[in-house]
């Protein structure tokens, strides 16, 4: 078994909504399938290949829907199965793919599943599935171990018969054991449910994180330590060598569905090579790139990360996977600066990003050229991160807030009610409505490269071209379909490189390529 090299994912634009805040429909504030459906012609028309759509499933919503109840269904507040069938089918009729997000290391705790291993008493059946434990101290008051959960306190929860189970996440997401042949079986089919009908892939929900260490060692690090799955390799429940055999077992199921379904990790791991062990020939597909997103807007830093993950992963036959921005994460716009010299990096970014090898996701937004919202107002904050700090850290609602397509209306466009976080009311102005046919605008950028992208740049190959420390210059293609990208990272003009035609530009260019600027030229 090997990846198929002509397969659609190897060079695909993934455009990710998360659905809370895409366009909701019924105008409750929040975002929905409907909303999803009539939006698919803006899609279509600014040239992703596919959608990857975060979870719709029955949930609490302790944290926006990455606390499952039931896999095999959608919560009511998005739509119904009958719509995402319909989405697909018309997703599919627009040409585009259609990616859903698979949340395999926890339930809700709201799932069957948990609600019969807290009814049955320590040592059942029903609580095999998830990894309960008794406590340290005289009377077990104490956690298991160390273990810290990524969203703030411990990883371990008391039940009242007083043993504890493990949660990573929130304690609404009990994480499951997947050392347990019905926790395997039950995702095998999970797959086989949305393959059936005509899904085209999986995202997969913290896929360095599914197996643990059995022993259950403290980690016995300075707590920051302990969560950080970037630090250290040998780690009791981040990145374990026992994951792969997971992914052995998905591939298996993938590849026995006809039309190159394929599976995307989201493996926050130490470094490029370990990446690169999830995307070997019988695992999965693709894995999210996250040091190119990490990086800093430096020439050196990105060209290491570029070459690297490039070494990395054609080692194994995988293609390289780049992103810039997610529902976790800080928008690209606020992190290079924000403000002016925020977007123009950002947009020179995303040229730079565009004109690498492999494939590329664009978050809901990022082609608007949206920041991040750093003010909500406290009351508002929704990610579980903020109650679970002690209201120290206030989350990651602020890259979450719902997209603005109008230059008018309640909430911009994105429904008739009020959206559940507020917009800025400059985001009239970036709204998509504002934008379209707007010579110049972020959306006209983004258009334009996804359009150019797909003509001239699916080849697998890259050059680095002679530049001054603080730009990159790359050539794409030999022979006369060459494009070469210069993007300047540095204060000083950097001389255009020779060319036949300027064919993109993030900002002006004359002879030279300003600050902070990327341009994209047809070169003999
Ligand atoms: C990663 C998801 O992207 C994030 O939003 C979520 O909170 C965690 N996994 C837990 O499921």
């Amino acid at each position: 078994m090997s990846h198929s090299s002509d397969a659609w994912w190897r060079t695909a634009v993934i455009y990710q909504i998360y659905i809370r805040s895409f366009a909701d429909s019924d105008g409750d504030g929040i975002g929905d399938l409907a909303g999803i459906r009539s939006r698919l012609p803006y899609l279509a028309d600014l040239g992703v290949d596919a959608i990857w759509v975060t979870p719709f499933y029955p949930s609490p919503m302790a944290d926006g829907g990455y606390d499952v109840a039931d896999y095999r269904d959608i919560d009511p507040l998005f739509g119904s199965l009958a719509e995402a069938e319909k989405l697909v089918e018309e997703a599919h009729a627009s040409g585009l793919r259609v990616v859903l997000d698979l949340v395999p290391n926890h339930t809700s705790d709201q799932h069957a599943w948990f609600r019969a291993a807290l009814a049955s008493s320590p040592g059942s059946p029903a609580r095999a599935r998830y990894i309960f434990r008794e406590g340290r101290g005289p009377n077990g008051e104490q956690p298991p171990n160390d273990w810290l959960s990524v969203f703030g306190g411990p990883a371990w929860q008391r039940v009242p018969d007083g043993q504890w189970y493990l949660h990573l996440f929130a304690p609404e997401q009990p994480d499951l054991d997947w050392t347990h042949p019905e926790v395997i079986e039950e995702f095998h089919d999970v797959l086989r449910f949305w393959l059936d009908r005509g899904v085209d892939g999986f995202r997969i929900d913290v896929a360095h994180g599914l197996a643990k260490d059995p022993e259950m060692p403290d980690v016995g690090e300075e707590p920051e330590d302990i969560l950080e799955p970037t630090k250290r390799i040998d780690h009791p429940f981040w990145d374990r060598d026992e994951v792969h055999d997971v992914y052995r077992g998905w591939r298996q199921v993938t590849d026995s569905y006809a039309g190159d379904r394929m599976l995307v990790g989201e493996a926050w791991v130490a470094t490029a090579e370990r990446r690169a062990r999830y995307v070997r020939g019988d695992e999965l597909h693709s894995a999210f790139n996250f040091d190119f997103l990490k990086s800093d807007w430096d020439a050196g830093a990105l060209r290491t990360v570029i070459d690297r993950c490039l070494v990395a992963d054609s080692a194994v036959g995988a293609p390289t996977t780049w992103v810039l921005a997610n529902h976790d994460v800080e928008r690209e716009v606020t992190r290079y600066g924000g403000g002016e010299t925020g977007l123009r990096r950002a947009r020179a970014a995303a040229l730079l990003m565009l004109a690498l090898p492999g494939g590329a996701y664009v978050y809901q937004g990022e082609e608007l050229g949206l920041e991040e919202i750093t003010d909500l107002p406290d009351e508002l904050l929704q990610d579980p991160t903020w109650k679970r700090s002690g209201h120290t850290v206030r989350g990651r609602d602020g890259c979450r807030v719902p997209v603005p397509w109008s230059t008018d209306g309640p909430s911009l466009g994105f429904g008739a009610g009020e959206p559940w976080l507020p917009q800025l009311a400059h985001w009239a102005d970036l709204s998509v409505q504002a934008q379209d046919g707007a010579t110049g605008s972020t959306l006209d950028l983004y258009r334009s490269a996804l359009r150019l992208r797909r003509r001239l740049l699916e080849g697998a190959s890259l050059t680095w071209l002679d530049a001054p420390p603080t730009a990159l210059v790359l050539r794409r293609n030999d022979g006369p379909d060459a494009v070469v990208c210069a993007v300047n990272l540095g204060p000083e003009p950097l001389p255009i490189p020779d060319h036949e035609e300027v064919l993109l530009a993030s900002g002006p260019v004359d002879d030279v390529v300003p600050a902070d600027t990327a341009v994209w030229l047809r070169v003999t």
